[in-house]
């Protein structure tokens, strides 16, 4: 089972994911979890070219065709591996991603966007994708206030752009409401794990009386 995780900044995507993993390996399962830009060498290098703060001439088209041979990469090496292995594959952030910022953020088009992450990805879709709402404004001052990773190029992108890229999330949730499911992310770190637990023991249920 392929699980990603998506939201704003700030939405605790990290802290979800260690707590969702603690459960399932409590529960007996395999688990795997990695993240993008980065989850494998090579990945960590785009991810590193991508935040860096020297980059500002970075454009939007290049930042596109990073993230997806970063992508390409951490479906061959990691997550197909971990697939066919029967393990839970959990994942900060996939495709939506370049969809919701490069897409909804920068306006580039999503039609090439969405032939180019097929191209990336080999067609691999979720089974399952968890959208941790907060509202931009919230989980850009958490992160701010937080500081726990350095301030990065991506970071600094305006409020406008963020909040282009949260309506963006709204709209491919409606457009696919089977494959996403929103969880209230504005709630303590506990409430929203156990949210996600519900989710997850339905699904996990529902997949096994099959
Ligand atoms: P990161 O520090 O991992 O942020 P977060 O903890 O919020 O995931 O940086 C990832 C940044 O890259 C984040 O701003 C979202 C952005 N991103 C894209 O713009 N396009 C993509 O395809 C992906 C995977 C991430």
């Amino acid at each position: 089972m392929f699980i990603t995780f998506e939201g704003p900044e700030g939405s605790g995507k990290t802290t979800q994911i260690r707590l969702l993993a603690d459960w399932l390996i409590a529960q007996g399962r395999g688990v795997l979890i990695t993240r993008e830009p980065g989850g494998t060498r090579i990945g960590n290098g785009i991810r590193a070219l991508l935040l860096d703060n020297d980059h500002t001439e970075m454009i939007p088209r290049t930042e596109t065709l990073l993230f997806n041979a970063a992508r390409a990469q951490i479906v061959h090496q990691v997550i197909r591996p971990g697939l066919e292995a029967g393990q839970i594959v959990l994942c900060d952030r996939f495709a939506d991603s370049t969809l919701a910022y490069q897409g909804y953020g920068y306006g580039q088009d999503r039609a090439e966007l969405a032939r180019l992450i097929h191209y990336a990805t080999g067609g691999l879709l979720p089974d399952l994708t968890l959208f941790l709402d907060v509202k931009p404004e919230v989980g850009l001052a958490r992160k701010q206030a937080g500081r726990a990773q350095e301030w990065n190029r991506l970071d600094a992108r305006t409020i406008a752009f963020h909040r282009a890229v949260y309506a963006g999330y709204w709209e491919m949730i409606g457009a696919d409401p089977e494959r996403w499911r929103v969880i209230d992310s504005e709630q303590p770190a506990p409430t929203v794990h156990q949210a996600i637990v519900a989710v997850l023991a339905e699904r996990l249920r529902m997949k096994e009386s099959l």
